[in-house]
């Protein structure tokens, strides 16, 4: 695609982050995190953008020194299917690979896409406890999620 830029936001940027995020937040498939929450994790993001309009988001994660998770992936409507979120995928798994990452972990209902991309499902009996307690039971769907959980290890 051309006209796409990549970047890492700043604070100024959260605003953008949340626009992209809102209507999946909407529909339950992504979860809510506040402006803080996003501003305490801002490192953790990736943008982007097209015209300078912001089209994609996603952030990797850190659980421990081995263990990271991709969150919050989106790509608007209108511009999905067109390569951005392998992009935004691509881009924290060079992440995870230059911060000494070995596994990178997503809780997500698309199987497909994440498989294409050389993930491979597990049991969610394995996702750490942490995650469970810290995030899981902020949702809506907790305990009943249909959520399958992949990984990739680098
Ligand atoms: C999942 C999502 C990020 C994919 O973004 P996208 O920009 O449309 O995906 P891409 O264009 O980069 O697709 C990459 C590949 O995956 C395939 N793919 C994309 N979505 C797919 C899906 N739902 N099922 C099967 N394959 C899919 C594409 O066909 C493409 O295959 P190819 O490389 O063989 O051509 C996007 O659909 C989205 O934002 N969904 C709503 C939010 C969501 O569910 N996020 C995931 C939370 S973990």
């Amino acid at each position: 695609m051309k006209n796409v830029e990549i970047k890492k936001p700043t604070l100024r940027d959260i605003i953008d982050i949340q626009s992209v995020l809102e209507p999946y937040v909407k529909e339950g498939v992504i979860l809510k995190r506040d402006d803080d929450e996003v501003a305490t994790n801002i490192r953790s993001y990736t943008l982007v953008y097209n015209e300078k309009k912001p089209v994609g988001v996603a952030a990797l994660h850190v659980f421990s020194p081995f263990l990271g998770e991709i969150r919050s992936l989106a790509v608007d409507k209108d511009f999905q299917g067109k390569g951005l979120g392998k992009l935004l995928v691509d881009t924290l798994l060079k992440e995870a690979k230059e911060l000494g990452l070995k596994e990178v972990l997503v809780l997500t209902y698309k199987r497909e896409f994440f498989e294409k991309l050389g993930f491979i499902e597990i049991d969610k009996e394995a996702i750490p406890d942490k995650k469970i307690w810290a995030d899981c039971i902020k949702c809506k769907f907790f305990p009943n999620c249909n959520e399958i959980a992949l990984i990739k290890y680098l």
